[in-house]
């Protein structure tokens, strides 16, 4: 508020729209904390997790670093790469980072969805973890098959549900900036580095120890990132 001439950021356009004012300033406190765990714990989030998938399944560890690799000379997080791509969103529809799914108003005529009709003014949600494991949308839904988003997308069964970022107008404000981090963390981070388990880890112990606090809670886990040698 202080710096006048401040470059233009997502808080300063927050701040020049707010009213300067009691209730104005509890607004922008209010907005201030929802952007800062946003655009931190729920990249974090996906990040522990896309970790914990590699760590469990190496094989892909091994693909990302060759990927990266043979594309390092041109390689920018901005640009999708099939297999980091396809790790990313596996990971995601396992353990989205939001769990529960947005709320949603109807309009006060209602709302006919697959021959439903939800009445007016209902608050509603669609809860990203039960409908990415959903059977009718995705083959084999428990399983971690990247796959399904590169040479085998007879197992997305219904691609329109997954959304990770939600949909619609309120959707994630973050969602291009959240990828290029997990491409830029998870690549870079995968070319330098085994994920090791210790000793004794029980990988069921571990996703069932994730908790649903607004945004998913992963449960603490110490892993070892080893140098490659080569
Ligand atoms: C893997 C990382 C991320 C995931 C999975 C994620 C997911 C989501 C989801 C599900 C929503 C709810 C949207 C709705 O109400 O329908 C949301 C909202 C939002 N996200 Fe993200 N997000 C991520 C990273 C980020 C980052 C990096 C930023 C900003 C730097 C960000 C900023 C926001 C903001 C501002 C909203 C509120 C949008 C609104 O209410 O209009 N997110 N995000």
């Amino acid at each position: 508020m202080a710096l006048k001439d401040a470059e233009p950021d997502l808080i300063s356009h927050l701040i020049t729209n707010t009213p300067d004012n009691a209730s104005g300033r509890e607004l922008l406190y209010g907005e201030s904390r929802l952007i800062i765990s946003a655009g931190s714990e729920t990249t974090s989030t996906a990040l522990t997790f896309i970790f914990m998938q590699l760590a469990t399944h190496p094989s892909y560890m091994r693909a990302i670093r060759k990927e990266h690799r043979e594309n390092s000379a041109e390689y920018h997080c901005q640009r999708p790469l099939p297999l980091l791509d396809a790790v990313i969103h596996e990971s995601m529809r396992l353990w989205p980072s939001v769990f529960f799914g947005a709320q949603r108003i109807t309009p006060p005529e209602g709302l006919t969805i697959n021959n439903h009709f939800i009445p007016g003014n209902m608050i509603i949600h669609m809860p990203p973890f039960t409908i990415n494991r959903d059977a009718r949308n995705f083959a084999d839904p428990d399983s971690f098959i990247p796959e399904r988003w590169t040479e085998r997308p007879e197992l997305v069964l219904n691609k329109s549900a997954y959304n990770p970022f939600s949909t619609g107008p309120y959707n994630c404000a973050g969602k291009g900036l959240a990828m290029m981090e997990l491409r830029s963390v998870v690549g870079r981070v995968v070319n330098e580095f085994d994920v090791i388990l210790p000793e004794g880890f029980v990988a069921e112990t571990y996703w069932e120890g994730i908790k649903d606090h607004f945004t998913a809670g992963p449960p603490k886990q110490l892993v070892q990132f080893v140098r490659v040698k080569e």
